[in-house]
């Protein structure tokens, strides 16, 4: 097989280690293990002196739900391209029966349908998630416990040898690719076992060892995956659950993110919001679950701000370039919206 030649990237300036690391401490919380091994990776592909015939790194990401296992792609790929789009995405969940892997590959030549069948991974495709900036391609399989076996096979060899081969035979290079495999295998029993240690205030307070987890992690992936498979992954990776204070920042990152998306999109007719301390524990305490992590916190913030505001903004009563107040209605189970100086808007 032919390499392609790693030519070293820009680096800007000296000290880039320390600026992605920082950029994605900026994006994601709470989790410095991760951060702290796959950057090496990322700089050992930029120095040029990532090994050939091999991908750059393979990282298992275990932990349970809401805890910025997805997360952490999306930000490596804000840092690195500048969008969290630039990733190549395959949802293991739609190859769970052995036929549907086709779809992954594209079908034979001569086979029916193999027009149709256009592979979801070929070399154009994976290309086209790197940048101008990087050519590093970041390719998230997710969920991969949920995956037949005939793609943990091919798996094998794109792991080993950064190849995979399609349909048509053709083969895709992934030798200037991170490969990120998510799995949700052992995080109910790290949750029972937070549980029945602490109570779930400690799942919280995240103040169990993070030894126990990884290795409920690592035992349950070797009870579902072969020694080659496991074999291959360069670093296992275990989330851990969120606490307090790291939920609290997740929420100040979710509202700058609405504060740039409503500027984004409404323009001039935009407008600023100011959220009381009350209605910043009202979130948090709505949108604290153990079981569900930050996601319940997202979803907190879509049903008591994201949805009101989109009735505002329909119903002309958020002016454009106004600042709305907001804070826990009277009957606190609910949020209300105040223009500066004026009467509350029921939402
Ligand atoms: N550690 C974190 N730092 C910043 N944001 C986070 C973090 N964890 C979760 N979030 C927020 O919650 C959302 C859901 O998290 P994410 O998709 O990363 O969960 P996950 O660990 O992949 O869970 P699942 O196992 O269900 O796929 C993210 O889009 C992000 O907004
Ligand atoms: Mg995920």
């Amino acid at each position: 097989m032919r390499s392609i030649p790693a030519p070293t990237e820009a680096r800007g300036r000296a000290g880039a280690r320390t600026d992605l690391a920082a950029d994605l401490r900026r994006r994601i919380v709470g989790q410095e293990e991760a951060i702290e091994t796959i950057v090496p990776y990322v700089e050992l592909y930029q120095a040029g002196l990532a090994p050939e015939g091999r991908p750059v790194g393979v990282f298992l990401l275990l932990g349970p739900t809401g805890t910025g296992k997805t997360r952490t792609v999306e930000a490596l790929a804000e840092a690195l391209h500048g969008s969290e789009r630039n990733v190549l995405r395959i949802d293991c969940g739609e190859f769970q029966m052995e036929h549907e892997v086709a779809k992954l590959i594209g079908a034979p030549p001569g086979y029916l349908g193999h027009r149709e069948t256009q592979p979801m991974i070929n070399q154009h495709k994976l290309n086209a998630v790197a940048s101008e900036r990087s050519a590093l391609s970041l390719v998230l399989f997710d969920e991969i416990e949920k995956a037949a076996s005939s793609l943990g096979r091919l798996l094998l060899g794109v792991l080993d040898k950064a190849t995979l081969k399609l349909g048509d035979n053709t083969t895709v290079n992934f030798e200037r690719s991170l490969i990120f495999m998510t799995s949700n295998l052992g995080a109910r029993e790290m949750m029972a076992e937070l549980a029945a240690r602490f109570g779930f205030a400690a799942a919280e307070d995240g103040s169990a060892s993070a030894g126990k987890l990884r290795r409920i992690g690592v035992s349950a992936v070797r009870k579902r995956f072969s020694p080659e498979f496991v074999n291959r992954v360069d670093r296992t990776l275990t989330y851990r659950p969120l606490d307090k204070a790291a939920l609290e920042a997740i929420l100040d990152l979710q509202l700058e993110a609405l504060e740039r998306h409503l500027s984004s999109r409404l323009g001039p007719a935009s407008f600023g919001l100011e959220l009381s301390p009350e209605a910043r524990v009202f979130l948090l305490e709505e949108g604290t679950s153990a079981e569900y992590g930050a996601r319940e916190l997202k979803r907190t913030i879509h049903r008591h701000l994201i949805q009101p505001l989109a009735r505002l903004v329909l119903d002309k009563r958020a002016r454009p370039g106004c600042l709305l107040r907001v804070e826990p209605d009277s009957g606190g189970e609910m949020l209300s919206f105040t223009p500066r100086d004026q009467v509350p808007l029921a939402a």
